[in-house]
């Protein structure tokens, strides 16, 4: 039988064997699966781990801060932090296809990484949080039994010029045995448990071209939104919920004066398998709260709306 302690113990073993006494290179986003391999390989060879944290600028609100504050501040991980807000949103700057919005984003996020990469010296190994259910899935890509809907960038997305050894330690692993591995490695329950974020980030929330403006915005709905969730006891009834910028202008009256601003969408669906999903029945209550929220908070915004379709035909994500 294995525990999630001697799944630890035998990959630190693993991965101490593979890298000696040489340095590995982990892009951490601050989601479960590169959270639990720094954790992991930290356990494993200290300070022989470095890991580049790269701030796209469509990340959720404080996520950077959050990153920093339970990997470099409380368990002593190398983390260097690299702003590239300006660099992604330059790039994004004109472009509302969702598709070529990934292709930007996937490309940029290897180009930042690269370029920080190539400033640290002597390193051999690039590990990654490579999970089963990614290597099915690549597999089948290959092969083209599998229909690749979406541009996900979170395999194979290794720039040719590095050459470094791969250091995958979840290779085995499903998702929930992840998260039992990074209870164990002591993260953070709220880290390990939350909800997933796609590798795009905002990017594929804000509908259209992709501004400071609206992702600001963006960021402050969706927090009051996911807030809420767990005042209410729902976040973890539902498998994914979020906030949507809808870059239209809807009316809204104040006083005698009509004021033409944006609309926040609410998406919260159940789902097992992220292939069918069904939307969460948030009690009205919950939505009301939310909704007041958002509005009287938030400059700009003056309509929100609940998503109620089902996937499919919707998909989970609006973009
Ligand atoms: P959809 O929107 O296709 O989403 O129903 C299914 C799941 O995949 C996530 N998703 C992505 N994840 N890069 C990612 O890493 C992407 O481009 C991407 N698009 C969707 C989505 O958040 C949901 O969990």
């Amino acid at each position: 039988l294995w525990t999630p302690a001697q799944i630890i113990e035998d990959q630190i073993e693993r991965v101490r064997e593979q890298v000696g006494d040489r340095h590995v290179l982990l892009g951490l986003s601050g989601g479960v699966d590169s959270s639990v391999v720094a954790a992991l390989l930290h356990k494993a060879i200290g300070d022989q781990l470095t890991c580049v944290f790269v701030d796209n600028g469509l990340l959720r609100k404080d996520e950077g801060e959050q990153v920093m504050e339970t990997f470099a501040r409380h368990m002593g991980v190398k983390v260097i932090r690299v702003n590239a807000e300006p660099l992604f949103l330059s790039k994004l700057e004109g472009e509302a296809d969702p598709e070529a919005k990934r292709k930007i984003i996937g490309n940029t996020f290897i180009e930042v990484f690269d370029e920080e990469a190539a400033k640290i010296e002597g390193v051999d190994f690039l590990a990654q949080g490579t999970i089963y259910p990614d290597v099915i899935e690549s597999a089948a890509s290959k092969t083209g039994k599998a229909h690749v809907i979406k541009s996900h960038h979170n395999v194979g997305g290794l720039p040719e010029t590095m050459k470094l050894t791969l250091v995958e330690p979840l290779r085995e692993l499903f998702k929930d045995e992840v998260r039992k591995l990074g209870v164990e490695l002591g993260l953070p329950y709220d880290m390990v448990y939350r909800h997933p974020f796609p590798g795009p980030g905002l990017g594929v929330r804000i509908l259209g071209e992709v501004k400071k403006e609206y992702a600001d915005i963006l960021r402050e709905a969706d927090a009051i939104f996911i807030e809420e969730l767990h005042n209410a006891g729902w976040y973890h009834k539902t498998s994914q919920a979020f906030a949507v910028f809808l870059p239209v202008r809807s009316v809204g009256v104040v006083g005698d004066a009509r004021r033409y601003e944006w609309v926040i969408a609410l998406r919260a669906v159940e789902t097992i398998d992220f292939m069918t999903a069904r939307w969460a029945h948030l009690p009205y209550e919950l939505l009301e709260k939310v909704s007041n929220r958002i509005i009287n908070e938030i400059t700009g915004v003056s309509r929100v709306t609940y998503d109620v379709s089902s996937k499919p035909p919707a998909t989970i994500e609006w973009e």
